[in-house]
């Protein structure tokens, strides 16, 4: 019995390549984040005094900070394949230098009124603030089940629709391009980077609203009461004066 356990222990360590997949017992389904990532107990707050320079500072710096590994010129070096969009990336081989795959550029630029290459505050001096929006990694995963439809990032005002005149999606329609997907894991794809949506919003009147940020997939499941991130983030917006 125990040699037969060693045998099937031992098959099992020699059949896996260590290329493929760090260990995943299922797909899970993803979790969303939002930056600038200011937690204030367990309730997710941005909150920032756009009179109060060294305060909304604070937030320009951290998506400055933030979006450093998606700058066009470093892209442009490490993530240099020609990728198709709209399409699925599927590499059965290693065809990149050091046995890797390759990963597509996302640059910071795609993030147009909100990449902070025009604007460097990201609109935290005014109240038309900007938040990005990343999917977490999930190895294997492909969106829409391999249908070809790319998930795309959707946010609905929770609460105080009354100040939100409005928002705008960067990339447009907050498409989250399927040349991303598959991931293959960090050791085959070391120069991957996660696609991103930025939403610039339009505060009005009491200039606070609680936003809820879901990706849309349909095999992204969102209703997890153990897992808040799963699937989407809820956050406080507030532009104090
Ligand atoms: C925002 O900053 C301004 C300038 O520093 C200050 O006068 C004001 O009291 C601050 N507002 C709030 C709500 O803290
Ligand atoms: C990107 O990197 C280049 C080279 O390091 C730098 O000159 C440029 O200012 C950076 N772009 C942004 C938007 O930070
Ligand atoms: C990528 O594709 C474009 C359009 O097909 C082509 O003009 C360009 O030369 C290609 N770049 C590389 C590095 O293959
Ligand atoms: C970006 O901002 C400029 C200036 O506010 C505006 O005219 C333009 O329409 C915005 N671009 C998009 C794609 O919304
Ligand atoms: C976004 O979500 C809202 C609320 O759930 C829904 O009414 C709307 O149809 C969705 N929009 C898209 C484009 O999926
Ligand atoms: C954005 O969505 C609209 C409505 O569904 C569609 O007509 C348009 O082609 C989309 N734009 C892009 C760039 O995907
Ligand atoms: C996605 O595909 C899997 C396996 O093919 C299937 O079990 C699941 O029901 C599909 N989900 C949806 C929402 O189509």
């Amino acid at each position: 019995m125990t040699g037969l356990f060693s045998l099937a222990i031992y098959v099992l360590m020699y059949t896996v390549d260590p290329y493929t997949p760090d260990y995943q017992d299922r797909l899970k389904s993803p979790g969303v984040m939002v930056w600038p990532d200011t937690y204030n107990d367990e309730v997710l707050e941005i909150t920032y005094n756009m009179s109060d320079k060294k305060n909304w500072m604070k937030n320009s710096k951290i998506l400055q900070k933030f979006l450093e590994p998606y700058n066009d010129t470093t892209q442009a070096q490490c993530n240099h394949y020609n990728c198709t969009t709209g399409k699925y990336f599927f590499q059965h081989m290693y065809n990149a230098p050091k046995h890797t795959k390759w990963s597509c550029p996302f640059y910071q630029s795609t993030l147009g009124n909100c990449s902070g290459i025009a604007d460097p505050t990201f609109g935290y001096n005014t109240a038309q603030p900007c938040v990005i929006i990343k999917m977490n990694r999930v190895i294997n995963f492909l969106p829409n089940n391999g249908t070809g439809h790319a998930p795309y990032v959707n946010c609905t005002v929770l609460e105080g629709q009354d100040n939100v005149r409005g928002y705008e999606y960067y990339p447009v329609n907050g498409t989250l391009d399927l040349s991303y997907f598959p991931y293959y894991g960090k050791l085959a794809q070391p120069s991957y980077v996660n696609p991103l949506v930025a939403v610039k919003f339009d505060l009005i009147n009491q200039r606070h609203a609680v936003v809820q940020c879901r990706v849309m997939a349909n095999n992204i499941a969102y209703q997890n009461i153990y897992d808040p991130y799963e699937g989407k983030v809820v956050f406080h917006l507030t532009a104090l004066s």
